[in-house]
């Protein structure tokens, strides 16, 4: 029998009871719950994918499980014009069902096991620790390769994860940092899988390079020195193009482990759907949908972090992605349920581990009216004013 961490979601249940039962005082608001505890996109999924997944309907025969030629070369496309890496090798590319699962196997894929450690930050999202358990492995959370302490190449962990920009906190690992842990990893052959599907969501002035997310990719070349050996990028559209739905991701980098994970799947059946595939090959040819959504979630962080702050919450990291997280400097479950009375449900820290515990997670993906009457209600200056009132319930 596997072990596998409690859910914890459901322990949120009476809180968003409580917030549920919020009755507003002022016209604008109708009450209710606003929930800010998940981060599931909610604008529409952009015309340009739809109308690629309907042409691409008619599918009687099998997908590849490496993906089109034309899609693997567009990923390798889009590192270049949106990440600024020129040098990602078409055959490291492998598309994957969401990027949930992908994260969840991933150590399994690779064949770690039991008696080796897999590593992930000290808060993060709970996946990378369901794949270690998934593989039998040991999970260490670690933030710094110091926590390590000395190694050798038998000691060392087998996959490191990296997260950047973090889910929950939205901080973002500059390129010394990463190239430092790239250096450590190569010396005692640690796998570094860097997930970075909040990459496009970078609320810091865009990089130098035109088009470029600020955001780097662990597949940089001034982070790799040119060579992406024991290195891959994971990446997904959920976020940036409201694809959560559709499972569209990707792995991409080191063409010797993409092959070993490839190998696994082609015996597995884990491919993507070929009217996904097709959609996702859409997504990536197109900006505009990405720039738009950024503006909106843009939008919504200007009016929600002032009012987070007003309301007595400190904000931490959050430079890039789709979260504020935020801290009163008590209890995860008591600024939770000070969000409930308000009518606002988040998700408690501790979720994330245990060195989340005095903070909060604030989504974004919410309405704009439902982001103006949580605005409203943490008694933002401006909050009034920035979106349409939430209508009238009646
Ligand atoms: C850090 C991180 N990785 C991976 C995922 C999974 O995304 P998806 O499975 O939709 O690609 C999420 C979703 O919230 C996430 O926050």
């Amino acid at each position: 029998m596997r072990h596998l961490p409690d859910f914890p979601w459901d322990s949120l249940v009476p809180y968003r009871e409580r917030a549920s039962s919020f009755s507003a005082s002022g016209e604008a608001d109708a009450g209710g719950l606003v929930d800010l505890s998940v981060g599931t996109p909610v604008d529409p999924t952009p015309a340009v994918i739809r109308e690629a997944l309907v042409a691409a309907a008619d599918a009687p025969g099998y997908p590849q499980t490496h993906g089109t030629a034309d899609l693997r070369e567009a990923v390798a496309t889009w590192f270049h014009a949106r990440r600024g890496v020129p040098d990602v090798d078409p055959d490291g590319v492998l598309p994957t069902i969401g990027s949930k699962e992908l994260v969840a196997w991933l150590p399994t894929l690779l064949g770690i096991g039991e008696g080796d450690v897999v590593a992930f930050p000290r808060v993060a999202y709970p996946t990378y620790d369901v794949g270690a358990r998934l593989a039998g492995a040991t999970s260490f959370a670690a933030d710094a390769t110091t926590a390590f302490g000395p190694v050798t190449r038998a000691s060392a962990p087998k996959l490191l994860w990296l997260n950047s920009p973090g889910n929950p906190t939205g901080k973002v690992l500059g390129i010394e940092h990463l190239a430092k842990v790239v250096d450590w990893a190569r010396r005692y052959g640690v796998i570094v899988a860097s997930d970075e599907c909040y990459a496009e969501l970078d609320w810091r002035d865009r990089s130098a390079r035109e088009g470029v997310a600020s955001t780097p990719s662990i597949l940089d070349p001034r982070v790799t020195g040119g060579s992406h050996e024991g290195l891959l990028c994971v990446y997904s559209l959920s976020k940036q193009s409201n694809l959560a739905g559709y499972r569209a991701a990707f792995v991409a980098g080191d063409p010797r482990l993409v092959r070993e994970i490839l190998e696994v799947r082609r015996h597995a059946g884990m491919m993507m759907p070929w009217p996904v595939q097709r959609a996702m090959l859409a997504g990536l040819a197109d900006v505009t949908h990405v720039d738009e959504q950024r503006a909106r979630y843009a939008a919504r962080r200007d009016l929600l972090r002032p009012a987070v702050e007003a309301f007595g919450l400190r904000v931490d990291d959050s430079d890039a992605g789709l979260y504020l997280w935020a801290t009163a400097g008590e209890d995860c479950w008591s600024t939770i349920g000070r969000l409930a009375d308000r009518g606002i449900l988040a998700a408690p820290g501790a979720f994330y581990g245990s060195a989340g515990a005095e903070h909060v997670r604030i989504a974004l993906t919410a309405t704009d009216e439902h982001i103006a009457a949580a605005a409203h209600r943490l008694g933002g200056p401006e909050a009034a004013g920035g979106f349409p009132p939430l209508p009238v319930r009646g």
